[in-house]
């Protein structure tokens, strides 16, 4: 009789109606206390209804009246890790195996326990011998594969992943990994198909919309690319990684702002993210002009600034610096004696940076930073009174390009004292005429190395001077350096847009014969009255080098004859033509 309900609760118990089971097994212990075989049972139906700590007491008593039964074994095994003694666990099960060493169950608990305690090689091991009894259970192919790439065996774990979707084809975790380490290989069309299917099989799949990310970034689907991650963010919750992958993904798509603000979650969250920390701080070098870098290289530059604000700020005087970049003149305008400067620079970073550098010089309440473009200033709201002395080093190699003439124009008017010291005081061109077969090449871009590069030209921009330095260039000087226009900075030249420039005649004497390709000119930095200092071929400030010029159609001359150069100077440009 017993024998016929033990036979029913254990198809009771087999088909998952664990309850219905346990009562079964309960009865027929209750008839007879020693019956070992419904004491191991309901030992094992108690732990799969998470009853652990019954479940031990039960097995324990199984465990006394037959020590050899290996599953009773095997479950107090399973039951001593669940409860942490991982020990202890370790122990039944490895007597239970000891016992029967061909009980796959056994092998695999033991294989899986070893996994959660670390012991990964012992682990592997134990997946292979249980993978001998059984070649058809995917899970251990799992974990070998998992055991595998992490220990950097990447195309054993790509095989063992594969065999655990053959025998189960709804391993979304296998697809996934498979996905991944396709992607790593740069297989994205494999990797694609990989991740297609763990999708398939579980839409919230983090790790898969991740890749999926990953995948379709590197193959430049960027749309989708940010779908799949803002998925896998949705459902990892706030992942580090995913961050990073949003960041970069924004970076890529131009969305500099977007970019930033998850490289700085991913570090609220991991603040010592080097990924993100490098990209941040890449993407904020790349937004300011590398030149910044040698401009403040340039010693002379710098001295030449230092000693003119010393000589022009009387003590207590006030001074606005246009375009302050890293707050540099400022600084030196406060040492030199300002009581208060105004310090505007049109570039947020660069502005941000510069509250910074003043406030790490213990100067913030002498200089007030704005992240203003100077036209944009307004007397008493952004400075209290008109300032006494104006400093600005707003000059490209040609001078005009950064638009100093407008600023200053505009800054006379409105931004500083009638008779305001103003630094530097001027700036006068030179130039020369010049033979060069290197810079004509690409003037238009002709013939290279033999071959036809001139659909090239698309990326050149036509009528615009080129920075060079002129000693590094191969070149036959044809005339001798002449003076071309000057500017004084306290009393400007009328508005003139570049749509209407004044158009200036020169006459150059000729004193080479050879082919005219260009002009290349500079300037000499008046600071005051005492000091110039160049940026000539060999001047004393190097960073800004020369402007080069280059006439479309070269012109043959001879020694001893006037060459007709046309200059049209407009506020922010300067053109030429023969
Ligand atoms: C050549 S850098 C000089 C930086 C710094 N003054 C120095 O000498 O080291 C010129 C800076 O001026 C800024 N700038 C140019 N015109 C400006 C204007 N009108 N108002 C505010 N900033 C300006 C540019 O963004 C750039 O950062």
């Amino acid at each position: 009789m017993s024998e016929i309900e033990f036979q029913r609760a254990m198809g009771l118990h087999q088909s998952g109606q664990l309850h219905e089971a346990e009562e079964i097994y309960r009865k027929l212990i209750t008839l007879n206390p020693k019956y070992e075989p419904a004491l191991s049972k309901l030992g094992n139906v108690l732990l799969g209804l998470g009853r652990t700590q019954e479940a031990v007491q039960i097995l324990a008593q199984a465990h006394d009246l037959k020590p050899s039964n290996t599953e009773t074994l095997s479950s107090l095994g399973s039951s001593h890790a669940q409860l942490g003694n991982m020990e202890m666990g370790l122990a039944f099960v490895r007597k239970a195996v000891d016992g029967d060493s061909m009980n796959v169950n056994a092998r695999f608990l033991l294989a899986n326990l070893l996994l959660h305690a670390g012991q990964q090689e012992d682990a592997l091991e134990a997946f292979y011998q249980t993978l001998e009894i059984n070649p058809k259970i995917a899970e251990a192919h799992y974990n070998v594969g998992s055991i595998l790439y992490s220990n950097g065996k990447i195309d054993d774990s790509v095989h063992a992943f594969i065999r655990a979707v053959e025998h189960s084809p709804d391993l979304v975790a296998a697809h996934s990994n498979l996905g991944h380490i396709y992607a790593n290989r740069g297989d994205y069309e494999q990797a694609r198909v990989s991740l297609e299917k763990a999708l398939k099989l579980d839409a919230n799949h983090g790790l898969a919309h991740k890749n999926m990310g990953m995948v379709l970034h590197t193959t430049g689907d960027l749309n989708q690319a940010l779908n799949h991650y803002h998925k896998a963010m949705k459902i990892l919750g706030n992942d580090v990684e995913v961050h990073v992958l949003l960041g970069n993904l924004h970076r890529d798509r131009s969305e500099l702002d977007l970019a930033k603000k998850q490289y700085e979650l991913a570090l609220d969250l991991d603040p010592k993210n080097e990924i993100a920390k490098l990209n941040l701080k890449k993407m904020s070098a790349s937004r300011i002009a590398a030149w910044h870098f040698d401009m403040l290289a340039d010693g002379s530059r710098n001295d030449a600034y230092d000693s003119a604000l010393k000589a022009a700020v009387q003590k207590g005087d006030t001074v606005l610096d246009i375009g302050t970049g890293s707050g540099l003149l400022a600084m030196m305008a406060v040492r030199a004696g300002a009581s208060k400067v105004t310090a505007c620079e049109l570039v947020p970073v660069l502005a941000d940076v510069a509250i910074k550098v003043v406030k790490d010089n213990g100067l913030e309440h002498q200089i007030n930073v704005i992240q203003k473009k100077s036209n944009a200033l307004v007397i008493g709201e952004d400075m209290p009174e008109k300032a006494d002395v104006l400093v600005s080093e707003i000059l490209d190699t040609a001078i005009v390009g950064e638009g100093v003439i407008p600023s200053l124009r505009h800054a006379l008017q409105n931004l500083v004292k009638p008779g305001a010291k103003v630094i530097p005081a001027g700036a006068d061109f030179r130039a020369v005429l010049i033979e060069t077969k290197e810079h004509h090449r690409v003037h238009p871009v002709r013939d290279i190395s033999g071959f036809d590069l001139s659909a090239f030209n698309v990326f050149r921009t036509e009528d615009v001077y080129q920075r060079i330095q002129l000693n590094l260039l191969a070149h036959t000087k044809l005339s001798e350096i002449f003076p071309m226009k000057s500017y004084d900075f306290a009393s400007l030249p009328p508005v003139t847009p570049d749509t209407d420039p004044e158009v200036v005649e020169m006459k150059v004497s000729i004193n080479k014969s050879g082919m005219v390709n260009g002009v290349v000119f500079w300037f000499n930095l008046r600071m005051n009255e005492k000091l110039t200092l160049s940026t000539g071929p060999d001047g004393e400030m190097v960073h800004w080098g020369q402007a080069a010029y280059m006439f479309k159609e070269p012109k043959m001359v001879t020694a001893g004859e006037t060459f007709v150069l046309q200059v049209w100077y407009s506020d922010t440009l300067i053109r030429f033509r023969i």
